[in-house]
């Protein structure tokens, strides 16, 4: 029987292998935009893709981001300033962009642009902190794949979506996981409305690495922002010492799960730009693997309850 298993399995680890390994070919001629590469995995990518001989187009959200971005690339690289809530800002990229490629058309995009602050309970949130995030992580992918999809179109190329582990289930509330569900969702809806016309859509969904995004002191100072706002009845529901403990476990739990090698998340990115045979998703990072994938699978009941175990306990004034 365990002959069988692995007669079957091992010809199919080959095959995947041998796949997974074909490269496209022309890279010179080939153009791949990238949002949000003032730092993280955006920045690494550009310059990943670049000493590989790619022609990348940055977009970069300050000016500094752009100019530092240069001096660490060939002169093939060409950055922009990009805000990817800004429409007028993303239609003038793809304008330059459009000029830039002409007839060869545009390889890839790389929607990576993100921002996971604010977060914290649902009820310590107004409104504005959801659209805030919404406008970044998710209209932002909305608007700028749609500002170049027939740039895409016309080369028959990829479209990659920078989500989460959080696209998959949701432990903490706020926009962020709202936005990667989201991010998630759209990904799904345009690879099956692109893959007539030759485009294929990959989505990556990492799990934590060490970057601004995870920045822990960052988080806390944002925990302690939205704690500082709310009114004094929900700070009783929850308790004098619920915001100590939730930092404590944020520190506990950032130090046990952050990966510090980005080039696990940027090697799926670098694969579904330049492999034949891209991947439909990539899931990064060992703690993606192991944990949240699987978890994102269970039964509903078994999943809040591994959550609910890991926040802390409130602990209401008036229950005193
Ligand atoms: N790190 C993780 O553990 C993790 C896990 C899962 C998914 N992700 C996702 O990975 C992507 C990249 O994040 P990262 O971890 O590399 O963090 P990062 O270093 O903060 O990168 C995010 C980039 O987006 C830029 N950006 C922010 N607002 C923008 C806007 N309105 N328009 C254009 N660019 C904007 C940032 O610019 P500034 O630096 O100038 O603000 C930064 O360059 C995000 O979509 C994030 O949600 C990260």
């Amino acid at each position: 029987m365990l002959l069988y298993v692995v007669g079957l399995v091992a010809p199919w680890i080959v095959y995947r292998w041998y796949k997974d390994r074909k490269r496209v070919p022309n890279k010179a001629e080939k153009y791949v935009y990238i949002t949000g590469c003032d730092s993280g995995f955006g920045n690494l990518l550009a310059r990943h893709l670049d000493k590989l001989g790619y022609n990348v187009i940055a977009g970069c959200y300050t000016e500094k981001g752009a100019e530092e971005l240069k001096q660490l690339s060939s002169d093939r690289l060409a950055t922009f300033r990009l805000d990817v809530t800004d429409s007028e800002s993303v239609r003038q990229t793809a304008a330059s962009i459009n000029t830039l490629v002409g007839e060869k058309g545009l390889w890839a995009v790389v929607n990576n642009a993100g921002v996971a602050l604010p977060s914290g309970p649902t009820d310590w949130l107004n409104i504005d902190d959801y659209r805030g995030m919404l406008a970044v992580n998710l209209c932002g992918v909305i608007d700028v794949t749609l500002s170049v999809l027939p740039l895409v179109k016309k080369a028959r190329g990829r479209v990659v979506n920078v989500a989460s582990v959080f696209g998959r289930c949701s432990p903490f509330g706020g926009p962020y996981c709202v936005s990667k569900y989201g991010v998630e969702s759209f990904n799904d809806s345009l690879r099956l409305n692109m893959a007539p016309f030759g485009i294929k859509v990959a989505c990556i969904e990492p799990g934590f690495f060490r970057t601004n995004v995870t920045d822990v002191e960052a988080m806390h100072n944002n925990m302690r922002r939205l704690w500082d706002r709310l009114p004094q009845d929900v700070k009783d529901d929850y308790g004098p010492g619920f915001l100590r403990e939730s930092l404590d476990m944020l520190d506990q739990r950032f130090k046990m799960l952050t990966d510090s090698n980005l080039m696990k998340v940027v090697g799926c990115m670098e694969h579904a730009v330049s492999a034949v045979y891209p991947r439909t998703r990539y899931s990064a990072g060992w703690d993606a693997k192991i944990f949240w994938l699987p978890v994102s699978y269970m039964p509903t009941f078994i999943m809040d309850r591994l959550f609910r175990r890991n926040s802390p306990p409130l602990r209401p004034i008036s229950a005193k």
